[in-house]
């Protein structure tokens, strides 16, 4: 088994690479100075050159705020290069794992969200996530797309980086208390793609799409609270509960988009755990990054 990984300069893309290279599985990672996914032509020369047998699509354009500035350039790479990484693999017979995102969701209902639940984004990123699961559907039926939540991890900057360096700085922190979603560690998430592109490498039925995130629905307010409890044990900052309205941003974000992940579960044989188990080796993580 070779893997493929597009976005390898990403925090999932380096997550994916570093487990592959710790448990010995091939992987080739191609960063976007490599390969820009949105150029069709290079895809398929790129899938031609590298011979992988299996292609993860961890590239997208993340930024939801810039995502409603740029509609044109969201859409551009977040449909237009799926749909070219999924016409290239279906050419050469290839199965795609490739990533989507809670935000292809309403998040207006409390409860879950099952795959089949009706999607409704309400933002250019949702919008353009969702364009993106449909161009694969439509090109490959050899797909896996996987739905994931909040990512944590060491690498890049996310949510995770943001409340750890404020909290170095700062006594106390204003953190959203309205959005409820689970995190998942970026590190169990690389397990769950190098678990299900062992699952397809072995000929196993389960092309389709699925939720994967951890285990445990929290708002902003009680991410934080999970992993300053860890990073500074005993002097966790003070933190004050405040409304999304409080940061006001381009693009508005749903306020429950807690998934559910039992079909992964069944099909795949591994469950996710909870993402607070993740909490102490990301930091460490994090801190080994020279932070
Ligand atoms: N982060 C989360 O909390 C979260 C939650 C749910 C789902 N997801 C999904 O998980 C996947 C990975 O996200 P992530 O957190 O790893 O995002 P990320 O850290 O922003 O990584 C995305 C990578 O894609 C690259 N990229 C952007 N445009 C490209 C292009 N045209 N061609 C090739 N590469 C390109 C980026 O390169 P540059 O930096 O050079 O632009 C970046 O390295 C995405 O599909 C995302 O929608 C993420």
């Amino acid at each position: 088994m070779t893997l493929l990984v597009l976005g390898a300069g990403g925090q999932v893309g380096r997550e994916v690479l570093e487990l592959a290279s710790e448990k010995g599985v091939a992987a080739i990672g191609l960063t976007r100075a490599d390969l820009d996914i949105t150029d069709g032509a290079a895809v398929h020369a790129a899938l031609a050159q590298h011979r992988p047998s299996l292609v993860v699509n961890a590239a997208a354009l993340t930024n939801v705020d810039q995502a409603e500035a740029d509609p044109a350039r969201a859409f551009h790479v977040n449909r237009d290069g799926p749909a070219h990484l999924a016409a290239a693999a279906a050419a050469r017979g290839l199965p795609l794992l490739h990533l989507s995102t809670d935000y292809v969701f309403g998040g207006e209902r409390p409860g879950a969200w099952r795959e089949d639940d009706p999607t409704e984004p309400v933002n250019v990123y949702g919008h353009s996530k969702l364009a993106g699961e449909e161009a694969v559907r439509a090109a490959t039926e050899r797909h896996v797309i996987l739905r994931s939540s909040w990512i944590f991890g060491p690498f890049g900057r996310n949510f995770f980086d943001t409340i750890l360096r404020q909290a170095a700085r700062a006594p106390e922190l204003r953190i959203v208390a309205d959005q409820r979603n689970c995190p998942t560690p970026g590190r169990d998430l690389a397990a769950a793609i190098l678990h299900v592109a062992e699952h397809l490498a072995a000929g196993r039925p389960g092309f389709g799409t699925y939720h994967y995130c951890g285990v445990g629905a929290v708002t902003r307010l009680g991410f934080a609270e999970g992993v300053l409890s860890v990073a500074f044990r005993p002097y966790l900052p003070l933190l004050r509960p405040v409304p999304a309205t409080a940061y006001p941003s381009a693009a508005p974000r749903p306020a429950n988009t807690v998934l559910d992940c039992a079909k992964f579960a069944t099909t795949f044989g591994l469950a996710p755990r909870p993402w607070r188990a993740g909490v102490a080796l990301a930091v460490e993580r994090w801190r080994g990054q020279g932070n």
